[in-house]
């Protein structure tokens, strides 16, 4: 079968098993194959064992529904589990089960993170709420921003693309009722001055909260590892809640993060509750209602067989490779990488005055079998550098070197950006 001429019908009677997934796998053709090392971001694949450990923890509990834990308290316990876990590792002051939810993604993490802010606005008579966020903060703040009212000032980022704390403390007024700081933002992998952000945060009474779906389950193994990390989890003074994405370097199946809070007022104000509909007493931790039981136990089970010492070796061997990526591409005549990434996220870019053009230099990588995506402020290509490419940096330097002297000369015509797409 070719792709594309998959059926679009119910078929009347069921078909074969042996049929079925034969042609599940004529249907994957074109997909990226990750298990080469050759697709960034995207996928975070902990090596077989810890998917093996995910994918039987996920489909033992696939059925079960997370919707009521009263009905499967084993899906409460190991709620309440993974999200201790988590409080622990961010340093919460008072690390429980009862701190924070576990949600399906980054993307639900911070919708909720605005959701919470609405609510701690309004109940001191803000009518018009706004946040205030760096140009590098992740898109899903916009999506927060629309669904649940707040108006979103992006302010710009410095020279070395952090956030600027003047033109933050410019844009805050008494209708802001959020503040929001990356560790580290998708973009260029840098962390914003959280503690500065926090404390300007503080004046107007807005929360703060700390974006570390990327960094929340790499940046305390790399402190283990004495590496220095610029401050950025509950040591902090005024960071209202944390995201940490369990589904990113946590290496869990996917529909796992984390957001936690300091304080249990604040928690409060993402849940939702309504007791007047004829189907019962509705109570709702974040946006969705039935959920799989998988994510919960497959993040339960991968922190439970990974444990600190497993990722700080998977933070180490990570780090190391996306080190070799930076130098090697600082290497190559004519390009750079924006800025200093803090960790495993990079975006390569070309000298100004080099002529070169990194779109370009990203059709070339494609071209060779590689999967990263193009992003604008500057142009530049990005790579969320995972356990799974770690075998293969040098192949992607030569290849990277190789497309760039290929790409001399070269204008892309398709000057656009992809992110996520919907097709
Ligand atoms: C910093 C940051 N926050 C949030 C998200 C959104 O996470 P998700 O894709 O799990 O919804 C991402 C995704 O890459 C991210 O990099």
């Amino acid at each position: 079968m070719s792709a594309g001429a998959e059926p679009r019908r119910l078929p009347d009677e069921g078909r074969p098993v042996d049929e079925i997934f034969a042609e599940l796998s004529d249907l994957a053709v074109d997909d990226r194959d990750w298990r080469t090392g050759r697709t960034f971001g995207l996928v975070f694949d902990g090596g077989d064992d810890v998917r093996a450990v995910g994918r039987d923890a996920y489909v033992r509990f696939m059925s079960e529904n997370a919707l009521n834990p009263v009905a499967f308290p084993s899906l409460g316990r190991m709620h309440a589990g993974v999200v201790a876990m988590t409080a622990g590792l961010l340093h919460h002051p008072r690390p429980s089960g009862d701190v924070g939810f576990m949600t399906a993604g980054g993307t639900e993490s911070l919708l909720m993170s605005v959701k919470a802010a609405r609510e701690r606005g309004r109940a001191r008579g803000v009518t018009e709420p706004k946040m205030v966020i760096p140009t590098s903060a992740h898109a899903a703040l916009d999506k927060g921003g629309e669904s649940f009212g707040v108006e979103i000032v992006r302010i710009p980022v410095r020279a070395d693309y952090r956030a600027d704390l003047d033109a933050t403390a410019a844009a805050l007024d008494d209708r802001t009722v959020l503040v929001v700081g990356s560790a580290p933002g998708y973009p260029h992998g840098v962390i914003d001055p959280i503690p500065e952000l926090a404390a300007l945060a503080a004046t107007v009474g807005a929360n703060f909260h700390v974006d570390a779906c990327m960094g929340g389950m790499m940046l305390p193994f790399m402190e283990q590892l004495d590496e220095v990390v610029p401050p950025w989890d509950f040591r902090v003074p005024g960071i209202t809640s944390i995201s940490a994405d369990l589904h990113k370097y946590g290496y869990t199946p996917k529909g796992a993060s984390v957001i936690l809070y300091g304080e249990e007022a604040r928690r409060l104000d993402q849940v939702f509750l309504f007791d007047g509909w004829s189907g019962g007493f509705y109570a709702s931790s974040a946006m969705l209602g039935t959920r799989s039981g998988g994510p919960i136990a497959g993040a339960w089970a991968v922190l439970q067989y990974v444990g600190a010492s497993g990722y700080r070796e998977l933070t180490r061997v990570t780090l190391d490779a996306a080190r070799r990526i930076v130098a090697g591409t600082r290497a190559v005549p004519g390009l750079d990488v924006v800025g200093e990434p803090d960790m495993t996220l990079l975006a390569i870019t070309a000298d100004a005055g080099s002529g070169l053009d990194v779109f370009a230099v990203e059709d070339g990588l494609g071209a060779r079998g590689w999967h990263l995506d193009r992003q604008s402020g500057p142009e530049s290509i990005h790579a969320t550098v995972s356990r799974g490419n770690v075998a293969v940096v040098d192949e992607f330097l030569a290849d990277l070197a190789a497309a760039a002297a290929d790409a001399r000369g070269v204008r892309a015509d398709d000057r656009s950006t992809s992110y996520s797409s919907l097709e």
